[in-house]
């Protein structure tokens, strides 16, 4: 079975590849160049998609125009040519979760707004959805990702509750193509400072304070994304198979 990954340079895009799966990223392949899509599907013939492009900057999807093509269109598109995973966010949804694959979605910002028109989208072409959130692992341009590499007193949310998810249980089960709308997240809650103070007593070194979500003035964000079930092992496992692997050592700018 030829499995193809858009977005392939990106954090879940690489831990597919790494799986064996075929993987293409920019300049390679632009999810929004129809005329690549037609080559690329034709050149590779693959049974399944697994859709990991996107604008991934939450609220830089709030100004930037392109946030529609990359987010809404191109998943749209791709889904009516050939059968499409769409990874997809728990930003879909706001409070109170943890919110079951089911659930209404509540999307209070415009990513989250995106996502949930792409879902759409994408179910009624035939294709489907994944929803994960909070994703870590080797060279991310997440703040998790790039936790073990900061310099001085790491600064972390502590009054906002998050399902850490390790990229490569993500793309695990992910190439399992789980049918319908499924969650795959991590299974242990906690707060980013939680999961700070884990990295932080696998490292032996880093100093942790809590700070508040709104204290970061960041755009609009649910007060509550959790996903349930949450199916994946939780970070208390995956951390520190994660370092061990020195994957927290990247310096990859945000
Ligand atoms: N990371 C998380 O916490 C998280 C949470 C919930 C959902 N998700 C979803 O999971 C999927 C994978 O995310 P990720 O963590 O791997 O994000 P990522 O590391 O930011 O990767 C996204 C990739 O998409 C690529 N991309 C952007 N525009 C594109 C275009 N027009 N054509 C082709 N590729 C394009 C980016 O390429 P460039 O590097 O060239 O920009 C980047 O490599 C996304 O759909 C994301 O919304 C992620």
């Amino acid at each position: 079975m030829t499995v193809l990954v858009t977005g392939g340079s990106g954090l879940v895009g690489r831990a597919l590849a790494a799986r064996g799966a075929t993987a293409l990223g920019r300049p390679a392949l632009d999810v929004t160049d129809e005329r690549a899509r037609d080559e690329i599907l034709t050149a590779h013939a693959p049974d399944a998609v697994i859709f990991c492009a996107a604008m991934t900057e939450v609220d830089r999807c709030a100004t930037d125009p392109l946030s529609e093509a990359i987010n809404v269109a191109a998943p749209a598109a791709w889904a009516r040519e050939v059968p499409v995973w769409f990874v997809s966010s728990n930003f879909v949804f706001s409070g109170p979760g943890p919110h079951a694959p089911d659930a209404v979605v509540r999307p209070v910002n415009a990513y989250g707004r995106q996502k949930a028109r792409a879902e759409e989208a994408v179910l009624a072409a035939g294709g489907h959805v994944v929803r994960t959130g909070w994703v870590y692992g080797h060279g991310g341009r997440g703040w998790a990702s790039r936790l073990p590499a900061l310099e001085g007193t790491w600064r972390a949310i502590d009054d906002w509750p998050v399902q850490p998810t390790w990229a490569d249980h993500l793309a695990d089960a992910l190439l399992l193509l789980p049918t319908g709308i499924t969650h795959l997240i991590g299974r242990d809650e906690t707060t980013w400072k939680g999961f700070a103070r884990a990295v932080s007593a696998e490292l032996g070194r880093g100093r942790v304070e809590g700070v508040s979500l709104a204290a970061l003035s960041l755009g609009p964000r649910p007060d509550d994304a959790r996903l349930e079930p949450a199916s994946l092992p939780g970070f208390r496992e995956a951390v520190p198979q994660w370092l061990s692997r020195g994957s927290g050592t990247s310096s990859t700018p945000p």
